[in-house]
């Protein structure tokens, strides 16, 4: 199948920082299988960095590059797959520009995933940029027809309101936007090596690019079964974080790992050495793979050159065609 007659499908990370094991199972492996099925667009969202977090504005270009890398580590293939930098397309803020003309202030409001961010995070004068984000998302999804969105459900509320700004368009001005749908995540999501939400402050999160002894060091920090403190002790793997690392890096040794446990065969320290060693198997050919990149000069920039010529051919027709149905092709 050629490019032309695949389905398109975008997605995209904030460029907050590197990524890490959670990204890995709930997004990053399916890209790589995606890529072969779709023409695929993964982007980097730095302008959506800015609209609560312009303080980070220093670092984006630094994490841009290492998100790169991450990419390439895991199988993401430039070849088969288009990475882009949002701010780099400027189709997007002028889609962005028109979609808001489009979209009420109280519609914006409603959206409970920009509510949730604003609580979590504690703003309290949040700017009109972060308000309207999802309206940017839409934006970046429409701006180049994709048809599927792979999301988690926190992105939900913003597929909702991409697909109401591309049918209303469609009814008003004819039809220009496909109507895109979102690739849901199944996996549950990953918590930290304490059983909280993985964050860079807790420390508690396993970068795809931390080295084996890092990887070592953070697993037997880990905090598992507080009831198991012997090795003889008969653990609960349920409540282990481990054993969720077991579960989704591991099924098989998982089934084993769980009887040993919950019959006191096992100790956490052994349980946790194994997983160290599980997890380095698994992260040693993506380290080479990074090291192999991280050597080329100049590699990440040419990819992203690249990325942005192909992006902007697709969005430079979108808005063409936009503005022609809008009567504004003068
Ligand atoms: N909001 C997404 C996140 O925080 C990133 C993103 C921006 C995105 N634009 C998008 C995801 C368009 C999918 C489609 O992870």
């Amino acid at each position: 199948m050629n490019n032309k007659t695949k389905k398109i499908i975008l997605t995209g990370d904030r460029p907050t920082g590197k990524l890490h094991l959670g990204h890995y199972v709930g997004s990053l492996k399916k890209r790589v299988e995606l890529q072969d099925q779709y023409d695929c667009y993964f982007f980097l969202a730095d302008y959506q960095v800015l609209g609560d977090q312009m303080g980070k504005l220093g670092m984006i270009k630094e994490n841009i590059k290492e998100i790169v890398l991450d990419y390439l580590s895991v199988g993401i293939d430039p070849k088969k797959s288009t990475i882009f930098i949002q701010s780099q397309i400027p189709e997007i803020a002028e889609l962005n520009l028109l979609f808001s003309m489009m979209v009420t202030l109280a519609r914006v409001k409603r959206n409970p995933t920009v509510k949730d961010e604003m609580q979590s995070s504690g703003i309290k004068k949040a700017s009109v940029g972060f308000v309207s984000y999802p309206i940017s998302q839409a934006a970046d999804i429409l701006s180049v027809m994709a048809n599927y969105v792979p999301v988690g459900k926190d992105q939900l509320p913003h597929i909702e309101l991409t697909r109401e700004i591309a049918s209303n368009f469609n009814r008003q001005f004819g039809n220009v936007f496909p109507i895109p749908e979102a690739i849901l995540s199944k996996t549950p999501m990953l918590v930290g090596l304490d059983g909280q939400k993985m964050s860079k402050s807790r420390n508690n999160a396993i970068f795809l690019s931390d080295s084996a002894k890092t990887v070592e060091e953070k697993v037997m920090k880990a905090i598992t079964d507080p009831k198991k403190i012997r090795l003889g002790d008969k653990g609960h793997p349920k409540v282990c974080n481990i054993y969720k690392y077991y579960e989704a890096f591991f099924p098989e040794k998982a089934k084993e790992i769980k009887g040993m446990c919950e019959s006191g065969k096992i100790g956490c320290v052994e349980c946790k050495k194994q997983m160290a060693r599980l997890l380095n198997e698994f992260l040693d050919p993506f380290r080479s793979k990074r090291d192999e990149f991280a050597k080329q000069d100049g590699l990440i920039e040419s990819i992203l050159e690249e990325g942005r010529k192909k992006t902007q051919e697709k969005t430079s027709k979108t808005l063409s065609l936009v503005k022609k149905a809008m009567g504004m092709d003068y």
